[in-house]
């Protein structure tokens, strides 16, 4: 009998520390910061890809994006992308932030940037990405054929096309130490 009051407060009380081990605003702003320099780099380096026109940006983008996202990486934060579509399969969500994207996915109406924590060290950070109207040149509906030819050259496996402006693309996310 105690047992199993014991394994219904433990079961009841426990979630609710966790939640509040975390404070919400503080590690959201957090990993919006972490984030920030690698949003800012990517588009960089896209801007200046797309001076040379879609399909040579696709080559530019391939060569300096993961170079790129694995530069944003510090020591207390661990920044990338991923999505349920995914382009490069190196930015494959891991486990935690398989729900976070199915959330994002089922509640289009919810899209502020979420925080889990991940164990006593790490907090995890998701952040979501639109599609916004020059994104289609390589995302869209209406790919050009050579973009397209490019694409498929470079990413057989590519699912990240179909996408219409203002449509969810994806996270950032960071994984953010706590010491
Ligand atoms: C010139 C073509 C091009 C344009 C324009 C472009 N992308 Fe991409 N995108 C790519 C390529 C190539 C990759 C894979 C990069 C890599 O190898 O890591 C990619 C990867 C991504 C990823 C990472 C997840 C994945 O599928 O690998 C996201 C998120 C993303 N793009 C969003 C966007 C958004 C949002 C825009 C508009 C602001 C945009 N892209 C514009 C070509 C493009």
């Amino acid at each position: 009998m105690w047992r199993a009051v014991l394994v219904a407060l433990v079961i009841l009380v426990l979630p609710a520390c966790d939640k509040d081990r975390i404070s919400e605003s503080y590690w959201r702003e957090r990993g919006a910061q972490a984030v920030l320099p690698l949003k800012k780099n990517l588009k960089r380096a896209l801007t200046k890809a797309m001076e040379e026109g879609p399909v040579e940006a696709v080559t530019a983008c391939h060569a300096v994006a993961p170079a790129v996202t694995k530069g944003a990486s510090s020591q207390v934060a661990k920044v990338g992308r991923t999505s349920h579509k995914l382009r490069n399969p190196s930015n494959a969500p891991k486990l935690w932030m398989q729900p976070l994207l199915q959330e994002y996915l089922s509640m289009p109406d919810q899209m502020e940037p979420k925080v889990v924590a991940l164990d006593d060290d790490t907090v995890g950070y998701v952040e979501p990405i639109y599609l916004q109207p020059m994104c289609v040149h390589c995302h869209g509906t209406a790919i050009a054929p050579d973009v397209q030819a490019r694409i498929d050259e470079l990413y057989p496996a590519d699912e990240a096309t179909g996408f219409e402006p203002g449509r969810f693309r994806g996270v950032f996310w960071a994984e953010l130490s706590r010491n």
